[in-house]
């Protein structure tokens, strides 16, 4: 398996009001991705918690290197159908994508 960087973003917005990641979860999130890939002894993969990645409306977002694959909305629960089908197995999980607002801008 090659080598994989997991970004989670555990962003907080100062105005509560505006939607971030770290408002919705992303902190269960990042535990659970820490808690699966310690339980598999994946030692190529990277996991990182991050600012802002500019998706906040999908939050939490996840993003996976260097595939460039962005996921939206992810729970807790999600986490181990990423890790066996996408980390393990190389596809990534469809139902969870997004594309980031800037792409969908045509930019
Ligand atoms: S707060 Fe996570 S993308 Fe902005």
């Amino acid at each position: 398996m090659k080598f994989k960087h997991v970004l989670v973003c555990m962003a907080r917005k100062p105005n509560p009001m505006m939607p971030s990641c770290g408002s919705k979860g992303a902190d269960q999130v990042a535990m659970k991705f820490q808690e699966e890939l310690m339980k598999r002894g994946l030692q190529n993969v990277l996991l990182s918690v991050t600012g802002c990645l500019g998706a906040c409306e999908m939050g939490p977002v996840v993003v996976v290197y260097p595939d460039g694959v962005w996921y939206g909305n992810v729970k807790p629960e999600d986490v181990e159908e990423i890790v066996e089908k996408h980390i393990l197995g190389g596809q990534p999980v469809e139902r969870l994508r997004i594309t980031h607002p800037i792409e969908q801008m045509g930019v």
